[in-house]
């Protein structure tokens, strides 16, 4: 009697240990912040994928943009339920016009990580492809969108992952006030049958958005109040009265208006960077560690706040920060490797003040050291209650 009963209560106290330790991983999850960020890899010195997959998870960050589709990185977050934007370089989307390279692209970068369980959920096709003036590629861009498009619908994938591009602000010719926004003549006629696929497709439009860059260029009239989301007046848009008390909610709505001007008004407009530098060179104006940290943080706060902008109030904005590491061989005026919230040695470069998000390295890497013991134990005690 004794021995027959035995088995079963600690196959029992397995599966409820096993249980607990999955429900204290869905709390984990359930609490996620509601923030994305860019994990930018131009760096010689930056920790290994796994590395990172529990510094993100200690952050509660569920949302990550990549660059490109490096499989180290995808494999490492096979599991945590974290989402993924990949991203196909400039230099190869005209290779992507030709539907059996997006295709063979598709099959080698994502169907693979997609099966193993991983969430991707955007591809894009590009980034600031009409900040240049590299017209084979500006010209290639949107046939390269529609051949990954069709070629993950070849694959099956349909649906589940969204095709589009990432712009810079330089494609807007006017956007202030807000309600004036419109986008460069120049680029009107690419954007005309862009914004159509986007809208057939329903994938959002992605905005690369710089507050920094204002305040840089014209320290002396920009209101740093209004670029850090400090509290301040506003000002108010004379066209449709609505005030805006910090320069990157303006921002997004002038995009808004100029894709509403081209006809559309159901397109998502995200922000897919955004950051401050907390060094320059010494003309950089406001790349500090002080103002970088109150950028950041008044940002995330907004953001949990699941905020909208003044033009799409029940639209909480959707963003990606600028970047997760400062990174080193990034070319180009000092700013451009000191935009991370990290230090490649997982030290935070400010604390943002958020209920310590950021704890070092060492404590996350402790943290995901536990709960796997505890899964151990968990699949040990099964196992021997079933032998
Ligand atoms: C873009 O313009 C710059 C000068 O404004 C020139 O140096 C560069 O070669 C041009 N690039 C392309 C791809 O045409
Ligand atoms: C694609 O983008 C749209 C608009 O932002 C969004 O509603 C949808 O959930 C996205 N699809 C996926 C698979 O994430």
């Amino acid at each position: 009697m004794a021995a027959a009963t035995q088995p079963s209560s600690r196959a029992a106290s397995g599966v409820l240990l096993l249980l607990a330790v999955l429900l204290a991983e869905q709390v984990l999850a359930a609490e996620a912040l509601s923030i994305g960020v860019n994990y930018g890899q131009i760096a010689n010195n930056l920790p290994s994928p796994a590395r990172v997959s529990s510094l993100l998870r200690s952050l509660k960050i569920s949302k990550v943009k990549l660059y490109d589709a490096d499989p180290r990185v995808l494999h490492a977050f096979l599991g945590t339920g974290v989402e993924f934007v990949v991203g196909i370089g400039n230099e190869h989307v005209p290779a992507m016009v030709s539907p059996a390279t997006a295709q063979a692209w598709l099959q080698q970068h994502v169907a693979p990580h997609l099966h193993a369980g991983a969430r991707i959920t955007c591809i894009t096709v590009g980034n600031e492809v009409f900040k240049g003036n590299d017209t084979v590629l500006q010209a290639s861009l949107l046939p390269a969108m529609h051949s990954v498009h069709q070629a993950l619908g070849t694959l099956g994938l349909q649906g589940r992952v969204n095709v589009t591009t990432a712009h810079s602000l330089d494609i807007m010719g006017a956007s202030y006030p807000p309600s004036a926004g419109a986008f460069h003549p120049g680029a009107v006629s690419h954007l005309r049958p862009f914004l159509s696929f986007l809208s057939a497709t329903r994938a959002p439009f992605l905005i690369n958005c710089y507050p920094f860059f204002a305040y840089k260029d014209d320290p002396a009239r920009v209101p740093l109040d209004y670029v850090l989301f400090q509290p301040n007046a506003g000002v108010t848009d004379p066209n449709t009265g609505l005030n805006y008390d910090n320069m990157l909610y303006a921002q997004v709505d002038a995009v808004y208006t100029a894709i509403q001007a081209m006809g559309h008004t159901d397109i998502h407009v995200k922000v897919s960077e955004t950051g401050w530098p907390s060094r320059g060179d010494p003309d950089e104006h406001g790349a500090t560690p002080e103002h970088a940290g109150t950028y950041i943080g008044n940002l995330l706060r907004r953001i949990e706040m699941k905020q909208g902008t003044p033009l799409r109030p029940a639209v909480p904005i959707d963003v990606y920060v600028f970047a997760l590491f400062n990174e080193n061989l990034k070319p180009g005026p000092a700013s451009e490797r000191n935009y991370g919230l990290f230090y490649p040695d997982g030290r935070p470069v400010y604390n943002v003040g958020l209920r310590g998000y950021l704890p070092p390295m060492a404590d996350s890497q402790g943290t995901r050291q536990v709960i796997h013991l505890l899964i151990l134990i968990a699949m040990a005690s099964v196992a021997f209650a079933l032998s």
